[in-house]
């Protein structure tokens, strides 16, 4: 069982390359921790005053998250480009253009819950390019599906600091450890509880959504007796739902109609994840690793969970 983030990385196909990657993304996720931490006595809370493609009023620390992990990636040496959700762009990292692999970023998930210090977390997914080496990295390398993932995972900023990650050989979680300044083991090999836990959505949304999710959501509701936890973080939400059970949903609506929460660096990772401890990833019809992205914001409907209760909640 791989001890500390070097251990992780070294699995898996592309274990040597992943290394340098993970490890970016774990400094990148001590550095973002620091800036949360004391961000109010600095004046870093707030909007950016800039919207993001996704229409959202940027929050300051969105960005400086973004340009973090940017950096990170950069001195990997082994990323080519990074699409963010907050870039409209996929961000071509120059020097290292010629590298294998491109990095798919949420940077700061669950950002309005940075007001009411609530947790936060930042989720990632890692591709290698389908363009050769030899041409600028292209938004098509970005445009493949979950099967093709090569690592994934998140970082949940909660009271502790947690990476939770699968180079493909399951699901490990590592705690930051301040007595050693490193990232260490703490959840190794993850799986979902088959039955127990919540539901986790946003119920006020219920008399807008399509496809009858409403009636589905009362009959599982009828059926299982789960209680309901909801953080509005998909990091938090998506962290208690794989180590308790039970479904976390985002159903497409009236306002969303082809759902809220973003394919790429979203929906997939966390359905990675979610496969590889056990669990279902289903989007409409469809599990969210088996579709074909069309564009690197494109939003799909989400359930994620237990196989019981996935399928119970859309059978
Ligand atoms: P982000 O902060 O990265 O834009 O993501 C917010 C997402 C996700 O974290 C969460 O599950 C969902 O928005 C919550 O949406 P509602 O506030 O509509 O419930
Ligand atoms: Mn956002
Ligand atoms: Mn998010
Ligand atoms: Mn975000």
């Amino acid at each position: 069982m791989p001890t500390t983030l070097n251990n992780i990385a070294k699995q898996g196909a592309n274990g040597a390359a992943m290394m340098p990657v993970i490890q970016g993304v774990g400094r990148a996720a001590i550095e973002i921790a620091a800036v949360l931490r004391g961000a109010v006595f600095r004046g870093a809370l707030g909007g950016a005053g800039s919207e993001n493609v996704q229409g959202e009023q940027q929050q300051m620390l969105d960005v400086l998250s973004d340009e973090i992990f940017l950096d990170e990636m950069r001195s990997t040496g082994f990323v080519c480009a990074v699409g963010s959700e907050e870039q409209e762009e996929l961000l071509v990292i120059e020097e290292y253009s010629h590298a294998d692999y491109l990095v798919l970023v949420d940077p700061l998930d669950g950002s309005s819950n940075l007001d009411v210090d609530g947790p936060v977390g930042t989720i990632f997914s890692v591709v290698k390019r389908k363009t050769p080496n030899s041409d600028t990295p292209h938004v098509s390398d970005t445009l493949q599906s979950g099967k093709e993932v090569i690592a994934a995972g998140y970082v949940l900023y909660g009271p502790s600091l947690m990476m939770v990650c699968s180079v493909g050989d399951g699901v490990h979680g590592y705690t930051f450890n301040p007595g050693s300044a490193r990232f260490e083991l703490s959840h190794g090999d993850i799986r979902i509880p088959e039955t127990g836990g919540y539901y986790s959505v946003n119920e006020s949304n219920k008399d807008k959504w399509l496809d009858g999710m409403g009636d589905h959501l009362d009959r599982m509701k009828a059926d299982t007796g789960l209680g309901m936890r909801y953080v509005g973080a998909m990091v938090a939400d998506m962290h208690r739902t794989l180590l308790k059970g039970g479904v976390f949903l985002y159903p497409a609506d009236e306002k969303n109609t082809t759902g809220k929460l973003r394919l790429l660096y979203e929906a997939i990772p966390m359905g990675f994840i979610m496969e590889q401890a056990g669990g279902k990833a289903m989007s409409s019809g469809i599990a969210v690793l088996d579709i074909e992205p069309e564009a690197l914001h494109q939003r799909v409907p989400v359930y994620l969970g237990s196989h019981t209760n996935v399928d119970s909640l859309l059978g």
